[in-house]
């Protein structure tokens, strides 16, 4: 049966963080850059005008801790963490990664600021 409500094909969790004036802590969200404070909005925007918000949800989130790459934001499934982030390059991630099925290399996190993630049983107490 198809339910009501499908579950969602993508999340993607962008950084909503600021900083204060001042703080010399770098955050996405920054004071002096307009364009950093209207990013959510446009991947929202974006995805509405392209027909696919009802499978693409857009999450604010807090610090997703690469903040010297900001405006960050990171797509699920996949794990993919997109970093230097513009308007341009969100409208780019929407048309090549989130619809046409290709992540956008050019624009994700350096290897060595990311590699593999530490398996939680291999840890855990
Ligand atoms: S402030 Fe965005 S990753 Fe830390």
């Amino acid at each position: 049966m198809m339910p009501a409500i499908p579950q969602p094909a993508f999340y993607i969790l962008k950084c909503e963080q600021s900083a204060p004036p001042g703080m010399p802590k770098p955050s996405c969200v920054k004071a002096d850059d307009p364009e950093s404070q209207e990013l959510f909005m446009h991947l929202a925007q974006s995805l509405m005008m392209k027909g696919i918000v009802g499978t693409v949800s857009p999450i604010k989130t807090g610090c997703l801790n690469r903040c010297a790459l900001g405006p960050v934001m990171l797509v699920e499934p996949g794990h993919t963490m997109y970093v230097g982030l513009t308007k341009e390059k969100i409208d780019k991630i929407i048309d090549e990664h989130i619809i046409g099925g290709n992540v956008v290399s050019e624009y994700v996190v350096p290897e060595a600021m990311w590699g593999e993630p530490i398996e939680p049983a291999s840890i855990a107490k």
